[in-house]
């Protein structure tokens, strides 16, 4: 269809290149990308398909797993930020209490910050692991690192794309609680195919950008298949305009051997919308007994840094958009609350909350008196 939007692909060697005209070239790309689509295909990542099978493989492994023992690596103290998150847990903010349809396990790939960590434990917290599957960690550990690399590569990228220095925006990350997510899509019954069950709800990631290495399809008797249907997997919605005021959904088929990277909200709050944070959602398939594995990788702005739009971008409307300023720490702590994850009372530990030894200071003083 000739009105099909068409997600641009950048080659990341040519965002890295030294020859000015190729460099413009993939900047140019990725600036329409995160501006109209937020999201982008990228080639020349260097992720191994070999190896991203090699822990799909490995993932299936764990989460076949007899559930018991799965939930002794649940962590609901931790916002379940590492190890097994159990099916119906997380739920999109706008989707109406619908949980998603999906178990996942969390890791840190990169270093973390002690300091960050001591002021917030629960996104800031060691790696958990399952015992006697050690290609399942050493692969999780190497991809997520390796899609770190490459979301640092696309932010140099993306600054330079907005006509600021290259580390504006991997300063502001540098010891973030980076995250890095698997998960698995659990299959639908007959009875549940085509009633509006959804893999994931429509939402924007609360990050600052999300790596996707791609996922595999698996069918009803396990083995792995390619896409069940042409309608199932990642939509996402284009910026509204004129001609299209609730923006468009276009289907996310990356390209063979791209992966794909998306703006969130942290993203989208700094370049006050410049970027996108893409509305995206995950259909399954048609038919019943299909289930995916999958991966991606949430690169988030450092807890301390403030999530307000920087200086190029505090146009009235912007600051009328973001207010009030926040703490990227503070704004996380609330999303994992709305997304189900955190306990609500978790809100009420912000701000000063001593009033109780005031309190006991005048109840001392009363019985003085
Ligand atoms: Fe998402």
């Amino acid at each position: 269809m000739s009105d099909t939007p068409q997600i641009p692909i950048v080659d990341l060697q040519d965002l890295n290149h030294p020859n000015k005209a190729r460099r413009q070239g993939a900047t140019d790309a990725l600036k329409e990308a995160f501006g109209v689509y937020g999201l982008v295909y990228i080639r020349n990542h260097g992720i191994e398909k070999e190896e991203l099978d090699a822990f799909y493989r490995a993932l299936l492994d764990f989460t076949s797993q007899p559930t018991a023992d799965k939930e002794a690596l649940s962590r609901p103290d931790l916002w379940f930020q590492r190890g097994w998150t159990p099916p119906n847990t997380e739920r999109a903010v706008v989707a109406g209490g619908q949980p998603d349809f999906k178990e996942c396990y969390f890791v840190a790939p990169e270093k973390l910050d002690p300091v960050a960590a001591a002021q917030y434990p629960q996104v800031y917290c060691d790696n958990i692991w399952p015992e006697g599957n050690d290609a399942f960690r050493s692969h999780y550990m190497n991809i997520g690192h390796q899609l770190h690399e490459v979301g640092l590569s696309l932010l140099r990228g993306a600054a330079q794309a907005l006509g600021m220095k290259p580390y504006t925006f991997e300063l502001r990350v540098d010891g973030g609680p980076h995250v890095t997510r698997s998960l698995r899509y659990l299959p639908l019954g007959a009875d549940q195919v085509n009633t509006g069950i959804l893999w994931g709800e429509e939402h924007t990631d609360f990050n600052l950008l999300t790596l996707l290495p791609g996922g595999r399809f698996i069918t009803p008797q396990g083995d792995w298949c390619g896409r069940p249907d042409d309608d199932c997997g990642l939509y996402l919605r284009t910026r509204p305009s004129a001609e299209h005021p609730n923006g468009q959904m276009v289907q996310g088929k990356a390209p063979a051997g791209c992966i794909v990277a998306q703006v969130g909200q942290q993203l989208e709050i700094l370049t006050g919308g410049a970027f996108l944070a893409t509305p995206h959602v995950i259909k399954a398939p048609g038919d019943p007994g299909y289930s995916r594995v999958s991966m991606a990788h949430f690169i988030h702005l450092h807890a301390h840094q403030m999530l307000f739009p920087m200086e190029p971008f505090l146009s009235q409307e912007a600051i009328k958009a973001y207010s009030p300023p926040v703490l990227a720490g503070t704004y996380g702590t609330k999303t994992l609350v709305d997304i189900g994850l955190a306990p609500p009372e978790t809100l009420s530990q912000m701000g000063y909350r001593h009033y109780e030894r005031l309190g006991s200071i005048r109840a001392e003083e009363d019985a003085q008196s």
